[in-house]
């Protein structure tokens, strides 16, 4: 019986952005039919600590996850996920703040790119802190970017996001901007990636056609998006007993009569559903559910477990 334990650095030079984007978009796909059992996350400490499981049936396999958030510490997010099958005596420990990153940014990836106008490649992004170089890679491996703009309430972190993705985004334009509202005027996609309580732009500073992905908010006091940008878009989310627990927009958008429930689609459904949703303005917002840490742990113990 072994435990393997794998790194941040492992981590990230076993799974590449695009399996992992394909190995969460079949998890979606799975979660719509039922293949999993997956109860809606424990927050404690109003979501200071959080508490994630799923156990898909068909391969009798679990992944558990615990982490510590702490927006004053870098990075936010510190934690280990566990993977276990009844099948297999071995079992192997992750560094959750690696796997959050990939599985966050592969869901936005996936939804990117069921949702983005094919040949977008525009991105602004909002928030530049510790989700953020994943969520632009998702967005890249998808939809190729020629332009990206980064925004972040502390300069500084906006630069350094410039800095580390530039040799990574070779022919495309870089440059980091000061206001959300101006940022987004000509964006194909945006990306908001905040800590943020208030809606980041007004929704009249976006153009007619975009597709807008939310990761942000995750407690029913924080909000990214504006209720009228929900008003006026094919609203697509990961999973409607969370979201309807933990979205801070969602639940604003639904108490103001901006929106209803019947407004909303789950990504699964959208995936499986013979023709993409349609619309100008489409919105993707996902709270974070333990089946893509499913789905990324997956890919390891298939790399790392004898
Ligand atoms: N949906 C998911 O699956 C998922 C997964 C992980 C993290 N998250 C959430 O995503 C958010 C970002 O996480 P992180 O680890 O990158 O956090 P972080 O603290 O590292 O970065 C957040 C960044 O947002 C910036 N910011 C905050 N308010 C802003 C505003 N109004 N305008 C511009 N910039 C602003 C901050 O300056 C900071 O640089 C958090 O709320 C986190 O809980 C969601």
């Amino acid at each position: 019986m072994q435990t393997m334990t794998v790194g941040p650095r492992e981590i990230r030079e076993a799974v590449t952005m695009r399996e992992a984007i394909d190995a969460v978009r079949g998890g979606f796909i799975d979660l719509a039919a039922g293949g999993f059992e997956m109860p809606t996350r424990t927050a404690l400490r109003d979501g200071r600590f959080l508490v994630m499981s799923a156990h898909h049936r068909a391969t009798a396999s679990a992944m558990i996850k615990t982490l510590s958030l702490n927006f004053d510490r870098a990075p936010a997010i510190a934690g280990t996920v566990v993977w276990s099958e009844t099948g297999r005596v071995d079992s192997l420990v992750a560094d959750a703040g690696a796997v959050t990153t990939l599985r966050t940014g592969a869901a936005v990836g996936a939804a990117t790119d069921l949702l983005a106008p094919a040949d977008a490649s525009r991105l602004t992004i909002i928030g530049a802190g510790g989700q953020a170089p994943d969520q632009v890679r998702a967005v890249h491996t998808v939809r190729p970017l020629r332009e990206l703009t980064v925004v972040d309430a502390d300069p500084r972190r906006a630069e350094a996001l410039a800095e580390t993705l530039a040799p990574e985004l070779t022919g495309a334009h870089i440059r980091t901007a000061a206001e959300a509202e101006a940022a987004v005027g000509d964006a194909e996609i945006v990306c908001c990636a905040t800590n943020a309580t208030s809606p980041l732009f007004a929704e009249a500073a976006l153009p007619a056609q975009v597709h807008v992905n939310a990761i942000g908010a995750f407690r029913p006091t924080m909000r990214e998006l504006p209720d009228e940008l929900l008003a006026s878009s094919t609203v697509i989310i990961d999973e409607l007993e969370a979201i309807l627990e933990e979205s801070g927009e969602i639940l604003h958008a639904v108490e103001s009569g901006a929106i209803t429930r019947d407004d909303l689609t789950e990504l699964g459904a959208a995936l499986s559903a013979p023709e993409p949703p349609r619309g100008k303005r489409t919105v993707f917002k996902t709270v974070g559910v333990a089946m893509q840490d499913w789905a990324i742990a997956r890919l390891l113990a298939d790399k790392f477990l004898p």
